[in-house]
């Protein structure tokens, strides 16, 4: 299994281009499931789950050509039904096919996604909503069971807003009979960027991105030539790298307006920050003021950018208290962080940290995409060598993250 070796203390200068958003493309590839016709995807991030997507859709039959991060997809004029175990383990969004089988085949037999490290991952919502539409779903051997002879268009509310079940819901409506109404619906840029792709492709949807979002069935969708949105999460990713190990760094291609709630924070913080309409520019000189950080659904501050910016806060002045209330695990960072020398408490859902001056390099582990995320930054910032294993968690889903770090000064390689 591949490590990362970093030299910390080595602060970044320069420009990274951001790749396309894996959160997007996910759902808007299960979405081609729902169209006729060749549908090509470009600026699609070459991450491993974008691999493991392609795979399930290979497994219904679908062709799936990729070409230095363009994709090419054509579903066949007979779908298979059914997302194995093999594949549904190794990438929970596998589910995002439930959705889109249902009203395209009327059937669909998926692998029940297990938790992971930051939760139990429930599906529920998904579940509850696909039956209030009609479809009669059954859990057999592990595997969910859907089966629909007609989707009927109905009004769906969540309890929680979840960006999962938002996307199933969409995809499963836009071929259903009648009008469906989602309300308390997840509003991240990932469900506007699946609503316009739908769209374009023939449907009608309206008041994507907002509470209640409205979907008129149609009969038929046709492949359309599509260009995914930019990866906000890598954007703050590398945005808090930058504040974390000093330095001027441009991020481009990315969309400052998805990053907002990170960029006031960061401001906060003492970071010098500007933006152009495909461009942040981050700066940082001085040592920084701690913040507190509560996580909540889009727009406020998004709990993929929780671990990374726990990484920074354990140098700066003052103290900070972090509060994760969309999982309830989502702190496997912090046992590591605490073996480079952070000073943190954790009580609950909440991690009170004391700023200390500096964190030291030793051997850490990911566990999860941005925990592995996270690493990377306190590696970076952190005084001597850190050598971080099992990176094939942070290859889910970032590209060439020790490349384009690498280019920007960072002393960070990958050891075989
Ligand atoms: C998406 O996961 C993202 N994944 C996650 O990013 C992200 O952390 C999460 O949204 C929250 O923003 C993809 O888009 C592929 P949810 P998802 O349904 O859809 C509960 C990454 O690092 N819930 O919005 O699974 C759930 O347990 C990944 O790229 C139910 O109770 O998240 C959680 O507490 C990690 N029942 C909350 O809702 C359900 O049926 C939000 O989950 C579904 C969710």
């Amino acid at each position: 299994m591949d490590k990362f070796l970093i030299e910390g203390n080595q602060p970044l200068n320069g420009e990274i281009k951001i790749s396309g958003s894996k959160n997007a493309a996910l759902p808007v590839m299960a979405a081609a499931i729902l169209t006729e016709g060749e549908t090509i995807l470009d600026n699609v991030p070459r991450v491993w789950d974008i691999r493991t997507m392609s795979f399930v859709l290979r497994t219904l039959g679908v062709r799936v050509e990729e070409l230095n991060g363009r994709l090419k997809i054509i579903p066949p004029k007979l779908l298979h039904y059914e997302a194995p175990y093999e594949l549904v383990k190794t990438m929970r969004a596998s589910v995002l096919v439930m959705g889109p089988l249902l009203a395209k085949v009327k059937r669909a037999r998926v692998s029940f996604p297990g938790g992971c490290a930051i939760g139990v991952r429930p599906i529920d919502l998904h579940l509850k909503g696909l039956a209030k539409m009609g479809a009669d779903i059954a859990i057999k051997d592990g595997y969910v069971e859907g089966y629909a002879k007609t989707l009927v268009g109905t009004r769906i509310c969540f309890k929680n807003p979840s960006v999962g079940a938002t996307e199933n819901i969409m995809m499963a409506a836009v071929l259903a009979r009648g009008k469906t109404y989602i309300e308390n619906a997840a509003r991240e840029p990932e469900i506007v960027d699946l609503a316009n792709f739908l769209n374009q492709a023939g449907a009608k949807i309206k008041n994507a991105g907002s509470k209640t979002i409205e979907i008129t069935g149609v009969d038929r969708l046709k492949g359309i030539h599509y260009k995914i949105i930019p990866d906000r999460i890598e954007t703050g990713t590398f945005l808090i790298a930058c504040a974390a190990t000093g330095g001027n760094l441009t991020v481009k291609d990315t969309e400052p307006e998805n990053v907002r709630s990170l960029i006031d924070k960061l401001q906060k913080m003492g970071v010098k920050i500007s933006t152009g309409d495909n461009t942040i520019t981050v700066e940082r000189k001085s040592r920084l003021r701690g913040v507190d950080i509560t996580t909540s659904p889009y727009p406020g501050f998004p709990t993929d950018l929780q671990p990374q910016i726990m990484s920074l806060l354990c140098t700066c002045a003052g103290s900070s208290v972090v509060r994760e209330r969309i999982f309830e695990n989502r702190f496997t960072h912090v046992g590591e962080l605490q073996r480079m020398g952070a000073n943190i408490e954790v009580q609950g859902n909440r991690a009170l940290i004391k700023g200390v001056h500096t964190l030291n390099g030793t051997s850490v582990m990911a566990s999860d995409i941005r925990c592995g995320a996270a690493l990377v930054i306190a590696g970076l910032s952190a005084r001597g060598e850190t050598k971080i294993s099992r990176v094939y968690h942070i290859d889910r889903g970032y590209e060439k993250i020790e490349e384009k770090l690498s280019a920007v000064g960072a002393r960070i390689k990958r050891i075989k």
